[in-house]
């Protein structure tokens, strides 16, 4: 599997029972606490195996770094991190790469195996399933919020906490009832992620705006027009797909809101979303909820009601 369904990760068959799933994600400080930052680039990393069903087995840290903008001290605070989450995961890191960069940039490239006909992938999705939404959205409005100042540590602590928590109960959970598709939600925002799958699927969706989990903050920092590019540039890409009816502003933008390290997005059949949400409920998956369903179409269309 390639790049064809925007799926989360690459999957390579080695042999009848065990697929390969492999994929990279770096990026800069998005928050100023060095050991946070590396947590949150390491759950960020792990994520794209857990989306597509895989469990993850080993890690390599990439690191870009200068020691003239980033004290020694620092830099080992951003892996130590790092290493904490991993091990949290039970993912041993095996190595790694560095090199020189003014903007440091921190990540992992991770390797997960799955049975290849278990992988959930982006194109699975079904009119009549419901959509659920594992974790607040946010987190890109108050980082951008918590650069300029503009917002307080307790927010950006909830929005770290958000961030920092593995997909893995999630993902365990998804696994044990059987889901019809599933994606994480990163740079594109929840829209963005759930027209992946809707085109790769073939379906359209209804989104219940007044169901999807927000962190609080954030819909007021977006009211005054706080917001990341990536969440501007969102907005504008799915404008075309999306009949937001009567959805207010701040609202629009927290739904387009790129997030790091977001929640999974989850296709059930409906008959199966009991289960889905007590399963995630003891793996202690709290946010978790029901945000709509799939529809015929258009492809690609969504409705936000
Ligand atoms: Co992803
Ligand atoms: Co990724
Ligand atoms: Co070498």
């Amino acid at each position: 599997m390639g790049f064809d369904t925007a799926d989360d990760a690459g999957v390579f068959r080695l042999t009848e029972d065990i697929a390969i799933v492999q994929t990279v994600d770096l990026f800069p400080p998005v928050l100023d606490d060095p050991y946070w930052y590396g947590a949150v680039a390491a759950a960020n990393s792990l994520s794209d195996i857990y989306a597509m069903g895989a469990k993850p087995i080993t890690a390599l840290n990439i690191f870009a770094f200068s020691e003239k903008t980033l004290p020694a001290e620092m830099a080992a605070e951003i892996l130590r991190g790092g290493a904490d989450k991993a091990r949290e995961a039970e993912v041993p890191i095996i190595g790694g790469h560095s090199l020189r960069d003014v903007e440091p940039k921190y990540g992992m490239c991770v390797t997960g195996i799955v049975h290849p006909n278990k992988v959930i992938t982006n194109a699975g999705a079904r009119p009549g399933d419901l959509l659920v939404l594992t974790k607040p959205l946010g987190t890109g409005i108050i980082t951008t919020a918590g650069k300029f100042d503009k917002t307080t540590p307790d927010v950006i602590e909830q929005a770290t906490q958000v961030m920092a928590a593995l997909n893995r109960g999630a993902s365990e959970a998804m696994l044990r009832v059987g889901v019809h598709a599933a994606t994480d939600i990163t740079g594109f925002g929840l829209m963005g992620h759930l027209m992946e799958i809707l085109k790769a699927s073939r379906v359209g969706a209804v989104v219940r705006w007044r169901s999807v989990p927000v962190i609080e903050a954030a819909l007021e920092l977006a009211s005054k027009g706080v917001a990341p590019g990536g969440t501007l540039s969102n907005q504008a890409q799915v404008l075309e797909y999306a009949d937001w009816g009567d959805t207010p502003e701040e609202v629009n933008l927290v739904l387009c809101d790129a997030q790091t390290s977001g929640g999974l997005l989850i296709s059930v059949p409906p008959d199966r979303a009991d289960e889905l949400m007590a399963e995630l409920e003891r793996e202690g998956v709290s946010n978790a909820a029901v945000i709509g369903e799939i529809t015929h179409g258009p492809t690609g269309a969504v409705k936000v009601v």
